[in-house]
This record gives C-alpha cells, sequence and structure tokens, in this order.
C-alpha cells in the first residue's frame, strides 16, 4: 500500500515536470484554424478590387499556435523561413483549400502565414506538415456545407445570432467553434446595426491532432445580430 502511494506521488511529480517543461520549450499553447468567408475579406481588403476573388465556400486563412494569455502571440519566431510547395499535390489542394483571395499570389500568403505563425509551431509541425495537417482539418469539416445543412446560406437581408451559427458547427463537429466578425464598412447608420461573418475558428490541442472546444468569446459584438453576405 505504502509503495502504492510513493509510486502514485512519483507519477505526479513526474507529470508535474513534464508539464512544466512542455509549457517552457513551447510558448504555445493549443492551435487555432482560422478560415475566412471570403466575401468578407474582399469587401474589407485595401488591395485592389480587380484582384478579388469573393468564393462563395470558406477558405483557410491559417494555423496558428496561440496561448490564452495572448491570443495575439506568439509571431514570426525564430526558425526555417519559407521554403515554397515542394509537391505539386499539396500545392494543388492548397491552391483549392488556401487561396489568396484579396491579392491573387497564393505562394506569397502561404510564405507570410508560415513566417508569422508556423515558425513557432515548428518543433511539432515542420514545414510540410503544417500545410498538409492545415488542408486536413479544412477537409475534415465542410463548414460552408454544414451551415447550407442548417440552412444558414448568404443572404442580404437576413440575419442570425452568434449562437444560431455556433450551434450549426457545433452540432457537426461536437465541439465549440469561435466566430470572428467585422463592421461592415458601406454600413448605412440610419439602418438596424449589424456585424458581417467573417471567420470561423476551430481549436486544437498542442499537438494539432485533436480538436477542443474554444473558449475566448470576443470575436464578434454582443447582442449585435450577424449578416452572412
Ligand atoms: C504566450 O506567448 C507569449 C509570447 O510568445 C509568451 O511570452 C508567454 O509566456 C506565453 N504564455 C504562455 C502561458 O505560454
Ligand atoms: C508571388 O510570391 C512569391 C513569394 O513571395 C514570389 O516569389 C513570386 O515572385 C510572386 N509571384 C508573382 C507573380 O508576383
Ligand atoms: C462544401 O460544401 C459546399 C456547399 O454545399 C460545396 O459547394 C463545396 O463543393 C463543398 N466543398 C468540398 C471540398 O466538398
Ligand atoms: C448535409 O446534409 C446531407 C443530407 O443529409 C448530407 O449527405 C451531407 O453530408 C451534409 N453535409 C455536411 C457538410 O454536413
Ligand atoms: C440610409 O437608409 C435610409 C432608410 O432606408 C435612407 O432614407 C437614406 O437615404 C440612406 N442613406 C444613405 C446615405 O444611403
Ligand atoms: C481557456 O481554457 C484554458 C485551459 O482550460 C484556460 O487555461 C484559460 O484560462 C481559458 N481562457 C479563458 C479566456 O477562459
Amino acid at each position: 500500500m505504502a509503495m502504492l502511494k510513493s509510486s502514485l506521488a512519483f507519477l505526479v511529480l513526474a507529470f508535474a515536470f513534464f508539464f512544466c517543461f512542455i509549457m517552457s520549450t513551447g510558448s504555445y499553447v493549443y492551435f487555432q484554424f482560422v478560415q475566412q468567408w471570403p466575401p468578407t475579406t474582399c469587401r474589407l481588403s485595401s488591395k485592389p478590387s480587380n484582384q478579388h476573388r469573393p468564393l462563395q465556400i470558406f477558405t483557410i486563412h491559417g494555423l496558428w499556435p496561440s496561448n490564452y494569455s495572448n491570443p495575439r502571440l506568439p509571431s514570426n519566431c525564430i526558425g526555417s523561413q519559407f521554403k515554397g510547395i515542394l509537391s505539386p499535390q499539396l500545392r494543388s489542394k492548397l491552391k483549392t483549400s488556401w487561396p489568396d483571395v484579396e491579392g491573387g499570389n497564393d505562394t506569397k500568403f502561404w510564405e507570410g502565414e508560415w513566417n508569422k505563425h508556423g515558425t513557432c509551431s515548428e518543433h511539432t509541425l515542420n514545414q510540410m506538415q503544417y500545410f498538409e495537417r492545415s488542408y486536413a482539418m479544412w477537409m475534415s469539416y465542410n463548414i460552408t456545407g454544414v451551415l447550407k445543412n442548417a440552412s444558414i446560406v448568404p443572404s442580404a437581408t437576413q440575419t442570425w445570432t452568434y449562437s444560431d451559427i455556433v450551434s450549426a458547427i457545433k452540432t457537426a463537429t461536437q465541439r465549440t467553434p469561435l466566430l470572428r466578425c467585422k463592421r461592415d464598412p458601406a454600413r448605412n447608420k440610419s439602418l438596424p446595426n449589424y456585424q458581417l461573418l467573417h471567420e470561423v475558428v476551430f481549436c486544437y490541442e498542442y499537438k494539432a491532432k485533436k480538436q477542443i472546444d474554444c473558449n475566448r468569446t470576443a470575436g464578434c459584438w454582443n447582442n449585435v445580430d450577424i449578416k452572412f453576405q
């Protein structure tokens, strides 16, 4: 019995050390996988509008190693610079799932995301794994289809609440996503207030394998209706 107790104590201690080790080697705690609604991205873009591609499907914005204390960090870590997408198979997958809908240079978009975010989790996912894993995440749930099945489809007039949209996605994924909204730059101030759905975030644990609940809620304004258009 005493032996059992001491080995249990040892296990707890070992786990505590292991946990501290993890916390000190990586400055991130979990991943945010961010998908954008291209029409909203384009509406807000300052790039020339003749280059915009307002595709009607959610596409990847990025896979961001994150921590709870500072959601914008870490970023631009010391690591290898973007080497380019070497495999033609991966390249063609990313052309569909991760296009640069504002400017048209997909490679530049991938390079920017790798250098800013991917470098911070390079000890977990190397460059090829970072892009392959992101594609697999995009494939795992078709948000556009999930929303369509819940009758949430682009509309100029209809509005939804934050929880309408979250519940529809949660029913499919069993995990709480996070929504990010933007102000409509063209909103006529005399009309009722609303915000535009811009991005849907899935959260993943440290290894980017298992989806977890997102627990931040600051991505949209509270109690303001959401337009998806
Ligand atoms: C969050 O990230 C910042 C910037 O990299 C780092 O200073 C901080 O220690 C991190 N916090 C945790 C809990 O990992
Ligand atoms: C696209 O971006 C990549 C990476 O920054 C650059 O090497 C390439 O020249 C750009 N292509 C065009 C057509 O501008
Ligand atoms: C996702 O669903 C949308 C809407 O049903 C459909 O247009 C699109 O082709 C689907 N994408 C994939 C990759 O299956
Ligand atoms: C939408 O519903 C159809 C019919 O029930 C189903 O076959 C399809 O898998 C659903 N799509 C998504 C993305 O959940
Ligand atoms: C804003 O909307 C109101 C009501 O529909 C309309 O009377 C007004 O002319 C609009 N203003 C602008 C600047 O579009
Ligand atoms: C989110 O969950 C993590 C892990 O359970 C916790 O450390 C963090 O404080 C939570 N953040 C918020 C904003 O609730």
